[in-house]
Order: structure tokens, then C-alpha cells, then sequence
């Protein structure tokens, strides 16, 4: 996965306002921060060069989760929607993905309350003519949702999370309220935002929601039940600026993230779901499902035929139907 050539030119753009060692020391300064308190990187990102350097480093991880999240709904709905809310939209990664993916989406709204963030994002976008009548909301989410509003798609990504504990539960009922057909909230692949989400999924289902991804039944989770948790990956190609500012040299890196997709609608979903890596031994792999029953294991081999193949194609993500 890695970002479409019009967004990495934008990116390209803001980077050239800058020297690579103006960009590496923002960046050596944010990382450091980030090990000692990954919560302050917001507040942290108080000059340009800094905003420029986490989002040439982060922007692509999290649009590639995004994207991949996307894949989930159904293409039927990626064709009627025309709305969505981007909300702690950063630089507006989750609407450029949205833009990328839903091609009759025409009003897009964001609300980021770091005023600096929403501008560079706004300038990112200056040159597309699919954003050219958004609606860019420099607010705290607390504030912007008390409007009436409504739309499609509602899209909490990366956001979720930072969200304070105190008034998730409000905010979540907020952005539900304001849905009118999908809601997706895309967190970092960590215990605390998995055990976040989980508790939005409990909300929901309460609220009579139907889980779209990455659950496929809306019985107990689980991972909670087995005090395990769940996440997700997705390889990410590094650019050339992307592997100067991590100091890498591989040419990818893997983003793990937790995620949860909950619809209006009632809609179909598979069977199960893989949550782990597959393990692929020689003549035979065994499988991780999460499925109505719980976690499974299903090993399948040369005798399985047309399954097997499928299965040796199937990846840790992927909805899995056990039907050649
Ligand atoms: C990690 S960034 C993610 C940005 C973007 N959505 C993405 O996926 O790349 C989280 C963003 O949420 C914003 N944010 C956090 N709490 C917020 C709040 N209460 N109201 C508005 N924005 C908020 C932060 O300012 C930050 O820009």
C-alpha cells in the first residue's frame, strides 16, 4: 500500500519548504517525545517542520489502515455515498482516503481543533477539485458535533482514542447520531485501543448497531472473554523522505491498527475472519478465525482441494467463508 501519486505530491510539496536536516532534528525531537508519552505528540507538534515531519512519517501508515479499513464496506454503499465526516481529522488522511475509495462522495467535513494541522491539510488539498467545497471545522469535536448535521459516512480515525476518557461515551453518541449509514473509528494497533473499542462496540450493539467488520457475529468478544486482544496490518511501502527521517533501510513498515465498522443497515457478512498470520507449514496451514463460536483454529491441506488454495491466498484480515 502507499499513497496515491496526487496526495504524495501535495506531501511533496510542504516537505520542500524545508531542509531533509531541518526535518530529520523535528523528527528525532518527536520520536524522542513519543517514547517517553505518546498521548502529548499532538501538543507537541508546535512549528512547522514538526508538523511536516510527523505527517511525511505518519501520514502514509495511517492512510494505508484507512484504506484497508474501507475495503470493508460493501460496494454497493461505497456507490451511495455522498457524505462524510472526517472527525480529528489531522491533515485529512481518512478524507483523502474516503475521496480515494467512495467516488460519489461530494460534501466532505472535517473538525480538527489544532487550527496549524487543519490548515496544512487544507493547503494539501487546494489543487484537488474533489475537495474544492469541504467544509474544514477548526474545533474541538465537543463543540463542532452539537450541530444537526448528518452524513453517510462518519469516520474516526486515529482520533478515537485520544478522545478523553470522560467523554468518549458522549462524543461516541454524538458521532452515531450524526450517522446515517456507517460509522468507522481506526485506532493504533494497541491493547488500549482495542479495549476502547471494544467498550464503542458494547455501546453500540446496545444501541442496535450491526457490526460490519472486523467482527463477523455480534455475540461476546472473544478476545475479551480470553483476555486476548485484536489487531490488524498493513504493509506500508516507505518513500525515499520516509525512510531518511526513520533513518531505515527497509524499503516497508507495518502498521498495526484496531479497528471497527458498525452500520444502520443490516448488512451480509462472512462466516469468519483470519486474526492472526496464517502459519504455512509445507503441504498444509492452519488458520486463526474469530468466528460466532469464538477463536478457532481450522488446518487445511492438499486434500482440501480448491480450499486449501484459497486459504494459502488468504491473509491475516481477510473475512474467511470455508467454501472453495
Ligand atoms: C493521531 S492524529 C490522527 C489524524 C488523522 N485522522 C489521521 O488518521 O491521520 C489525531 C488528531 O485528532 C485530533 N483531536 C484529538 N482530540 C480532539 C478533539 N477533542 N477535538 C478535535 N480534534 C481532536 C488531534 O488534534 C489530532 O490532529
Amino acid at each position: 500500500m502507499s499513497i496515491p501519486d496526487h496526495l504524495s505530491q501535495a506531501l511533496a510539496e510542504e516537505v520542500a519548504k524545508f531542509s531533509q536536516s531541518q526535518l530529520q532534528k523535528a523528527y528525532a525531537e518527536l520520536t524522542d517525545l513519543y517514547r517517553t508519552n505518546r498521548k502529548q505528540i499532538n501538543n507537541s507538534l508546535n512549528s512547522a517542520e514538526k508538523r511536516i515531519a510527523y505527517i511525511a512519517a505518519r501520514m502514509p501508515a495511517t492512510y494505508g489502515a484507512i484504506s484497508r479499513v474501507l475495503e470493508e464496506i460493501h460496494e454497493d454503499l461505497q456507490d451511495r455515498v455522498t457524505s462524510m465526516l472526517d472527525v480529528g481529522a489531522g491533515p485529512g488522511t481518512a478524507t483523502w482516503a474516503v475521496a480515494e475509495h467512495f467516488p460519489k462522495v461530494s460534501q466532505f467535513t472535517l473538525i480538527e481543533r489544532e487550527s496549524e494541522m487543519l490548515s496544512l491539510g487544507k493547503r494539501m488539498a487546494y489543487n484537488n477539485p474533489r475537495f474544492k467545497s469541504a467544509h474544514w471545522i477548526s474545533e474541538s469535536v465537543e463543540v463542532a458535533l452539537k450541530t444537526p448535521d448528518k452524513y453517510d459516512l462518519v469516520i474516526a480515525s486515529y482520533s478515537f482514542n485520544e478522545f478523553p476518557k470522560s467523554s468518549k461515551l458522549k462524543i461516541l453518541q454524538s458521532l452515531w447520531e450524526k450517522t446515517n449509514h456507517s460509522l468507522v473509528l481506526i485506532d493504533p494497533g494497541s491493547k488500549e485501543a482495542f479495549s476502547s473499542l471494544h467498550e464503542a462496540r458494547s455501546w453500540l450493539i446496545e444501541q442496535k448497531a450491526h457490526i460490519v467488520a472486523p467482527c463477523t457475529h455480534q455475540k461476546e468478544c472473544p478476545a475479551v472473554t480470553q483476555q486476548d486482544w485484536c489487531h490488524f496490518s498493513e504493509r506500508i511501502q516507505r518513500s525515499t523522505l520516509h525512510r531518511f527521517l526513520k533513518e531505515g533501510e527497509r524499503g516497508y513498515e507495518d502498521e498495526k491498527f484496531s479497528y471497527l465498522i458498525v452500520s444502520k443497515e443490516k448488512n451480509l457478512v462472512s462466516s469468519a475472519r483470519i486474526v492472526r498470520n496464517p502459519e504455512i507449514k509445507s503441504g498444509h496451514l492452519k488458520l486463526h478465525l474469530c468466528n460466532e463460536n469464538g477463536f478457532e483454529q481450522k488446518i487445511y491441506s492438499k486434500k482440501d482441494g480448491n480450499l486449501y488454495k484459497k486459504a494459502k491466498k488468504s491473509a491475516w484480515g481477510d473475512p474467511w467463508e470455508p467454501t472453495p
